[in-house]
């Protein structure tokens, strides 16, 4: 949404597991799989954390985040880390807007800085 200071807009169905986690916690980490998670992917689409611990379901594990608290994901090329600023209830959606307070990706992703 923003580069400075950097913004990102996400929106999550008011009854998934998550929204609740990050209305507790007021931050998040977005985690970029590779194609290699594929099957991850799809099992953390489909199933709710509210029932199951998902992270064993996965087989994945967690990193700690630098700049808040909650964690990233180990096996993701990238994450960022987000502080959520506002949100706002769109029908059955929460839109959160977020301010990134850092980003990171594995080093052999970039060429030339980018
Ligand atoms: C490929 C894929 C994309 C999805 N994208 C979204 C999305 O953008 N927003 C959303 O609210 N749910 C999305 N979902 C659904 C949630 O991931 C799903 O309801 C999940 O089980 C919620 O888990 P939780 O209850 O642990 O939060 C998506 C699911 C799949 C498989």
């Amino acid at each position: 949404m923003s580069d400075d200071p950097p913004l990102i807009a996400m929106s999550l169905w008011e009854k998934e597991y998550t929204h609740a986690l990050i209305d507790e916690t007021g931050e998040f980490t977005v985690n970029i799989p590779s194609s290699k998670l594929l099957k991850q992917i799809w099992l953390a689409g489909t199933r709710s954390g509210s029932k199951m611990d998902k992270a064993k379901l996965l087989k994945v594990s967690f990193t700690t985040s630098s700049t808040i608290k909650v964690p990233g994901i180990e096996e993701c090329i990238g994450t960022l880390e987000c502080r959520v600023k506002d949100r706002m209830k769109f029908g059955e959606q929460i839109l959160y807007v977020a301010e990134v307070k850092r980003a990171c990706a594995e080093e052999g992703l970039f060429k030339k800085g980018v």
